[in-house]
This record gives structure tokens, sequence and C-alpha cells, in this order.
């Protein structure tokens, strides 16, 4: 996985890049989510702040992207802050001219006061990090990290249930090439008595070196091959996507796209009555359009909300405002 070499937070947040969930420790995560439980208030109650005027964020985005890139850019502008926005610099920039990524970037760093990267390759945004003095936020390499999306993640989860210890969860889909999931693994190695369940096809199933890395870290971690195995006492569901756009053969991604669906039958027979429906978006068939309408469903509303707050909360507290 990416990202080993990362700084540390350490609960100091100023100028650091934020590139892996294995930056952090537990106080610095209660950090981040005290800051945005602070600005989710304010924003509630229409005190707004701009905390982030007189700074431009470059958004460098190499890999399609509309959540992510609407939640930065909104968390920036509610905020006061400006944007310098690239959509598909590869096809738009300089790089089409054989610029490298760092030197790409190193502009940026005269312009910019922190850069928002995502790239199609592991490792790529530590490689920018490396290159250029301003802060550096991976929002997505590859299949390797998404630490923005697992922070709001756990936000999220904490929010509604009060705690990130002694949790049951389960995560289901692409488990091999969605980062969002070896970040908010990542992130659920910190806490006490966390039980995973990974619902995979063996083919998407989590690397085995990642199992061992979170079950030396104390977590209980059950991989498993149907829904019949998903205990009834999870307090959260994470679906996710497979993705497409790692297979090098279509034929076994459409073999594969929808070996679990998440249908109202399934969460009737297999969810308890609390259990938070989760997925970071885009979904493409994975959840039937009927579960939207439960009141567990948070995939549309509360962590798309909760997105925005916590890149707010991070950005504030790198850019030391
Ligand atoms: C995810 C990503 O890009 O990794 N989306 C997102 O940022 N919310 C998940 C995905 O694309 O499947």
């Amino acid at each position: 996985m990416s990202n080993q070499t990362a700084e540390s937070i350490q609960n100091s947040f100023s100028g650091k890049d934020i590139l892996s969930l294995s930056q952090f420790d537990k106080p610095s995560i209660q950090t981040v989510f005290q800051r945005t439980a602070e600005i989710k208030k304010q924003f509630q109650s229409h005190s707004f702040t701009n905390t982030l005027q007189n700074t431009l964020s470059a958004l460098l985005f190499f890999e399609p992207s509309s959540r992510t890139f609407s939640s930065f850019a909104a968390a920036i502008k509610r905020q006061g802050g400006q944007t310098l926005e690239f959509q598909n610099p590869g096809q738009t920039s300089s790089t089409v001219k054989g610029e490298t990524l760092e030197d790409t970037a190193r502009v940026m760093e005269n312009y910019a006061e922190c850069i928002i990267m995502r790239h199609p390759d592991v490792g790529s945004v530590d490689r920018v990090a490396r290159a250029v003095d301003v802060p550096v936020l991976n929002a997505g390499d590859g299949a390797g990290e998404h630490p923005t999306q697992a922070l709001m993640d756990l936000f999220t989860i904490q929010e509604k249930t009060g705690t990130l210890n002694g949790i049951t969860g389960v995560f289901a889909g692409d488990l091999l090439y969605g980062r969002t999931v070896h970040s908010l693994l990542k992130g659920f190695s910190l806490y006490e008595q966390v039980t995973i369940y990974l619902l995979a096809p063996d083919r998407l199933q989590v690397e085995q070196s990642m199992i061992e890395e979170l079950t030396s870290k104390g977590m209980t971690v059950h991989t498993i091959a149907s829904t019949e195995d998903i205990p009834s006492d999870c307090v959260f569901w994470y679906w996710t996507r497979v993705q497409k756009e790692r297979f090098e053969d279509q034929n076994e991604y459409e073999q594969l796209k929808h070996a679990y669906i998440l249908t109202q039958e399934l969460v009737t027979k297999r969810a308890g009555t609390d259990t938070l429906l989760m997925h970071p978006l885009p979904r493409v068939g994975e959840i039937a359009i009927e579960v939207d309408n439960d009141p567990r469903a948070l995939y549309l509303n509360t962590q798309i909300k909760n997105g925005m707050y916590t890149r707010m909360a991070l950005l504030n507290l790198i850019l030391n405002r």
C-alpha cells in the first residue's frame, strides 16, 4: 500500500500533507472531529465564518470526480477561500506536452497555499508531496488511499453512535481496489475491539498483507463470501462500487460488478434497527434505489454533508486558520 513514509500528524496539522490514514493517531482524529462538529454547528445555525479568506487552493484532478471535487470546492468557497481548478489536466494542461507531475505541482505551489490532488497511480500524490513545500492533500491515488473520505466516514459513524470502539461492521464490494476501504480500515485499526466482516469475491478481497497488519493491531477480521454470513448486530454496512477502471479485462469486471447488491430485502433480513447504511458513491447498481428512503441510508445525505464539513476542518487546521 502507498503512503508508508508520510509524516505523522501527532495533533499538529499546520503545513502538513494529508496522504494516508497511517499518519493519524486517535488524538489527531479527535481534533479533526472536534473542529468538524464546531463548523457543522456554525453552518446549521447559519453563522458563517470566512476563515479561508485570502487562501487559494489548487485542485488537480487527474481522474474523474464529481463528489470529492465539488466537496472540496464547496468547503473552500463556503469559507471565503478561492480555488484554482484543473479537472482532467492529463488532457487540458502541459502534461499533454510531456510535463512531469512534479513540475506541474511546482508551478502550482507558486500560486496556491495548498494542492489537493487525485491521480490514477498509487503513490503519485506522495511523489508530488515530496516535490513541493506547500501541503498536499490526497483526494485519491489509484487503488491506494482516500484519507479525507475515511475521516468523514469515521466522523459520521462516531456522530451517530457516540464511539468508534467496540464496533462491528461490514465492508462489501471491491475491497481490493477500493481506496476508501483501505483508508477506512486503517482508521478503524486505531480503535479498540473493532470487528470487521469483509464481504467480497476472492478476486476482490482485501490483500492478505493488509489483513495481517489490521489483525496485528488488534482488529478482529472475518472474510466472508455470502450475505448470509453478515451478522445481525452490525453498527454499519459500508457498500462499495466494483472499480471498473482498475480492471484490464472488462469481461471480468462485468462478471464481478454486481456480486453483492444491497436491496431492501437484504436490509430487512440482516440489518439491525439502527445499522448505518453507507457508501462513498458513485453507486452503479450495487445499492437498489428503493433503499434510499430507508432512514438508515446515509449515503445521499449525512455522508455528503459531513464530507464538506470534515474537509473544511482539515483545511483550517492545515492552513492554520
Ligand atoms: C470514491 C473514490 O473516488 O474512491 N468516490 C469518492 O471519492 N466519493 C469511490 C468510488 O469511486 O467508487
